[in-house]
């Protein structure tokens, strides 16, 4: 059991007349609570990755979100060959279209389009509706390409034409098709307006026929294929780590809509796309997604990618061979089990292996020679039952013995306490995993109450990956989504406080899901929602941004003294470590009452604390959220306070998360 050196205590105190002394005479009100911190011997090291980001491919999270591609179906390989396609028959035009697999352009995808021109007339062609509209921003180039050959007749002109709200053009060029090989052909645009529900339009202006494949609209400020301002949005967050590819859909509806991570790997016309699990709305919440499927452009290249791009440690999740038990449950025979034991042994080399290693090879050639640098690994995702703890058992000794320094990461199931997660616990800690993957979607009154769950795990076997986390309230009426309110993120921080102060305990935490399309999502609430040209991040992200901007090195106990008369209507949470880099005292607390609290402070153990204190809050009305194009509510203000010695008053708001950040010197190095 842990230490109480380390432990949080509430003590009932009665009035202390030293509190009394450092109330400035103008402000009669005597603190209702004292808040200790002692930084005589900081303790564990908090782990700098701590605070990550959990990103599935729900929600329009990759296509449609993160990954800045515009065309939908850009293949012809949906299940509906021109689903997000339509037909532009315009005046006098007559023509059709066909889909066609006989001598392909991409073998791997083998469907193309066949433009046929009767009758141009005005134009006739075929157009994309995007992901519920493109957006195109004036000024933002993008770039056009897509594969062709001509038919029989001389060189086709094909025009390329975006177009947003009632037919405005925004851009055009044209192409000329000129060869019967199939050929790669690209021209830039460059729109003059702005429109977030826009369409790309190919026409042909003569009759002739056309072959297209493999059509992609890029914008040319998308670094690495990753949108910009999503990406603004999480390099902010600092992630110490990105867990990928989820969630459900590492599993599977079954097995065969497993994530298969080496089929992402290649050339990206080559990738063969594949229905998303969360295209059946599984969840029962959302918008209906029929047209959702994976298109694997953001496969396990570009995850390796965006973590450097964020400095952020990959943090991957396969397949144990056991689809969703909510769903199919199908299971891999424990005799057929090898080729995906391979599978997480080869992404390891694949990451980490020389570039001259089978897999290595194969990262250098997509433009990575360097490794990536891989330390975790998570078998398997919501899993249960003694087949799980059977399959875990034979994926970790052949991880261990063949990559010993690679941190393996089991599941403790969907639910944060019970007897499947107790049996599950107890495996993990006689099998031997690193870290323990645990789950809690529950109401905001959950997660004040489980501030204290860390308090007294075990010190000893394996640490805690807190790897899908989310405050969930009511939601207003069916059919809407449960609302990303500051009650909720608030509740989070309270927990993340307790998250902090046992961080000898809890490795790793990530909030989920990351990104939510506001016109395709399955599941709520979420950190960041977008469309196609906006995001708001939500009360919930602004936490966790404060929280990771805002870590520190080593853990420093504290201790709350509420006197009885407060202890029916306080509501305080805190946690307190101390930042090597820069000496300070990093403070965090959380009034979640509806009364602004009066805390006094004792920094025990610092030598020439004083001074200015950076001090950080957020506070909103309980109901506020945050929406596109709305001036957000609940994002941290940031000030400077003076704090004249190592006891001192402050005040905290109600409803509230403040970060101080205190300058000192330790009295006993
Ligand atoms: O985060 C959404 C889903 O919640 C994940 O896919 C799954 O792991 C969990 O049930």
């Amino acid at each position: 059991m842990r230490s109480p050196f380390f432990a949080l205590l509430f003590v009932l105190a009665a009035s202390i007349p030293w509190l009394a002394a450092q109330v400035p005479s103008q402000h009669p009100r005597v603190p209702a609570a004292t808040l200790t911190v002692d930084a005589h011997q900081p303790g564990a090291a908090i782990n700098p990755a701590m605070w990550g980001v959990f990103f599935e491919d729900i929600n329009f999270a990759a296509d449609g979100g993160l990954w800045a591609e515009l065309v939908k179906n850009r293949s012809f390989e949906f299940p509906h060959r021109l689903q997000g396609w339509f037909e532009v028959r315009r005046k006098n035009a007559r023509g059709t279209l066909t889909i066609h697999e006989d001598s392909p352009a991409i073998p791997e995808n083998p469907h193309y389009l066949r433009i046929t021109s009767q009758a141009p007339g005005e134009g006739y062609g075929v157009g994309n509706e995007g992901f519920r509209g493109m957006g195109i921003r004036a000024g933002e180039g993008l770039r056009f390409s897509f594969w062709a050959r001509r038919g029989p007749d001389a060189s086709v002109a094909l025009r390329v034409a975006l177009r947003g709200a009632e037919n405005r053009l925004l851009t055009e060029g044209s192409i000329q098709v000129d060869k019967t090989a199939w050929t790669p052909y690209s021209l830039t645009l460059n729109p003059t307006l702005t429109d977030p529900g826009s369409r790309l339009e190919l026409t042909l202006e003569h009759p002739g026929q056309v072959d297209l494949d493999a059509v992609s609209l890029m914008p040319t400020t998308a670094t690495h294929g990753f949108r910009p301002d999503l990406m603004g949005l999480l390099r902010d967050l600092k992630p110490g780590f990105v867990r990928f590819p989820g969630g459900c859909v590492v599993e599977g509806h079954d097995l065969a809509n497993r994530y298969q991570w080496k089929r992402t790997l290649g050339p990206a016309d080559a990738r063969r796309p594949m229905p998303n699990r969360w295209l059946d709305n599984m969840a029962g919440e959302g918008r209906f997604a029929p047209d959702y499927q994976q298109s694997f452009q953001l496969g396990f290249f570009e995850f390796f990618q965006l973590c450097a791009d964020l400095g952020a440690e990959p943090l991957p999740v396969l397949s144990c061979g056991m689809a969703c038990q909510f769903e199919s449950g199908e299971m891999v025979p424990a005799e057929s089990l090898d080729p995906f034991i391979q599978d997480a042994l080869d992404l390891i080399e694949f990451a980490n292996g020389a570039p001259d290693s089978p897999w290595g090879k194969v990262r250098a050639h997509m433009g990575h020679a360097a490794p990536f640098g891989l330390k975790f690994l998570a078998v398997g995702n919501e899993q249960w039952g003694p087949e799980y703890l059977d399959r875990f058992q034979r994926f970790e000794k052949a991880i261990r013995a063949r990559y010993p320094q690679i941190q393996i990461i089991g599941s403790s199931g969907p639910w944060s306490g019970g007897a499947d997660f107790d049996t599950l616990w107890a495996g993990m800690r006689e099998l031997r995993a690193d870290l323990v993957d645990e789950h809690y979607y529950a109401p905001p009154g959950w997660f004040l109450a489980n501030a204290h769950r860390y308090d007294h795990y075990p010190r000893s076997g394996p640490k805690v990956f807190a790897g899908e986390y989310a405050a969930h309230p009511e939601r207003p009426a069916p059919g809407t989504p449960r609302p990303n309110t500051w009650e909720a993120a608030m509740a989070e921080a309270a927990f993340m406080t307790g998250l902090e102060r046992n961080a000898d305990v809890v490795r790793l935490a990530s909030y989920a899901p990351l990104l939510a399309n506001v016109d395709a999502w399955q599941w709520s609430p979420n950190l960041i929602w977008f469309d196609s040209l906006q995001a708001a991040p939500t009360p919930s992200y602004w936490v966790q941004q404060t929280f990771s901007r805002n870590r520190a090195s080593r853990i420093l106990p504290v201790q709350l003294a509420i006197p009885p008369s407060a202890t029916a209507t306080a509501a305080l949470y805190a946690s307190a470590a101390v930042d090597d880099a820069t000496g300070e005292v990093v403070l965090k607390v959380v009034n979640a009452a509806r009364r602004p609290a009066d805390l006094d402070l004792r920094i025990q153990g610092v030598q020439g604390l004083g001074g200015t204190a950076r001090k950080t809050v957020l506070s909103a009305g309980l109901a506020d959220e945050n929406s596109l194009g709305a001036p957000p509510k609940a994002t941290p203000v940031t000030s400077d306070v003076s704090v004249p010695g190592p006891a001192f008053s402050q005040t905290f708001p109600p409803y509230s998360l403040t970060v101080l950040r205190l300058s000192m010197k330790r009295a006993h190095p």
